[in-house]
């Protein structure tokens, strides 16, 4: 079964609809004019509810099904964009100098748009559709500030679904995998307490640069020593900050860097180890350590059920072969994973084409969302709210 016709129909407006965001980019929890403009598109549809601010600039519309079988799912796209000078040329480019859609949340928004207006008409569903659009997916966490508001509380679902743009494969084709999908990612900041002093009296100091070598060399092991080699992290130390001059030993240094795991307990095994490394190695050398370790996005943990579901409606939509059930999991890091902690549910990835254009990968300042991905994604949401809420015969 190809794309849905009705929805085939809708192109030129979801297409429209894309490049009216593309132009218009804004950023974390400052989306004033996407979330106006999303709000005009919904009234345009006739859902049957709007509930607009949660997180800020969140909205959350519903659509009623017929029947009523009491049972709802969530569709979540997000519409935030990136501090990125854009430089892909395109007619519809954005027309706020640094601020760029480089990740393609503007296509996202635009797909469930479009299944919006597909369902709002045709309602052949039993059950409530929520239609969750996020802000600030990008470093702020948008979607755990809609957790935190009570979302789920306000708009029970028994699935959330979400779905991101891949650059590299073809349009009309996914992927997705059950299980880590994306990685977790902290952030860390260890301070270094020496005694600082005259650069040739080095033994009336304690030398905060020489003890910081030890420690990105000793924090090398959690990955070597501390990790299962079968499982993976990565920490990488990002910042060095310390020391003014030629001739004097700093009193402190401060070391910056990233933490990158699929398993929470991999995070908390790695904070553990870190601090035990730190307070150490600056024990032996008789400095003092403060080590702040901050968790940022969970892991993307995708239900096996949901992800088996989503690859039936996916194979039926473009056919076997364009349906890759086991893409590799990636270190990048998505706030879709708060929602997948709260509610079961499984985010999938779709082709946005290959070459010259399609092809650049997000956060690219050439990058640009396909057109032609939009009746595939739009299409996609639409059969997996008829079969998920299928009607009873
Ligand atoms: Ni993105």
């Amino acid at each position: 079964m190809p794309i849905i016709n009705r929805i085939a129909e809708f192109h030129a407006d979801m297409t429209k609809w894309r490049r009216d965001m593309h132009a218009h980019p804004e950023t974390a929890f400052e989306e004033i004019w996407t979330s106006d403009y999303i709000n005009g598109r919904l009234e345009e549809i006739g859902v049957d509810t709007i509930e607009r601010g949660i997180a800020k600039t969140g909205i959350v519309a519903t659509i009623k099904g017929r029947g009523d079988s009491g049972r709802a799912i969530g569709l979540r796209a997000d519409f935030d964009a990136l501090d990125i000078l854009e430089d892909t040329g395109a007619p519809h480019a954005s027309t706020i100098p640094g601020k760029m859609h480089a990740c393609g949340h503007d296509g996202h928004t635009s797909m469930l748009l479009g299944a919006a207006k597909y369902l709002a008409e045709t309602r052949n569903f039993d059950g409530d559709v929520v239609l969750i659009f996020q802000p600030a997916e990008e470093n702020e966490g948008g979607g755990r500030v809609m957790v935190e508001e009570g979302l789920f509380d306000r708009y029970p679902v028994d699935a959330v679904y979400g779905m991101h743009n891949r650059p590299g494969l073809e349009v009309g084709k996914m992927c997705m995998r059950a299980g880590p999908a994306m990685a977790g990612f902290d952030i860390f900041e260890i301070t270094i307490h020496g005694y600082g002093g005259h650069a040739a009296r080095p033994h009336t100091t304690v030398d905060p640069i020489v003890i910081q070598a030890q420690i990105v060399n000793a924090l090398q092991t959690i990955a070597s020593r501390t990790t299962d080699p079968l499982e993976s992290v990565v920490v990488s130390i990002t910042q060095v900050h310390g020391g003014d001059t030629w001739n004097v030993i700093p009193q402190k240094v401060v070391l910056r860097g990233t933490v990158r795991a699929f398993k929470t307990e991999i995070q908390d095994r790695t904070e553990t180890a870190m601090l035990k490394l730190c307070t150490n190695v600056a024990a032996a050398f008789a400095a003092t350590v403060d080590v702040r370790y901050e968790r940022r996005y969970p892991p993307l943990i995708n239900d096996e059920n949901h992800i088996d579901l989503c690859a039936d409606v996916a194979r039926d939509l473009v056919g076997e072969s364009n349906v890759d059930t086991n893409s590799a999991p990636v270190m990048g890091s998505e706030d879709f994973a708060f929602m997948l902690q709260e509610m079961p549910g499984a985010y999938v990835n779709l082709g946005n084409g290959v070459g010259e254009n399609g092809g650049v990968f997000v956060h690219n300042p050439g990058y640009d969302f396909n057109d032609e991905a939009l009746p595939v994604g739009a299409s996609y949401w639409a059969r997996l709210v008829e079969t998920v809420l299928k009607r009873s015969a």
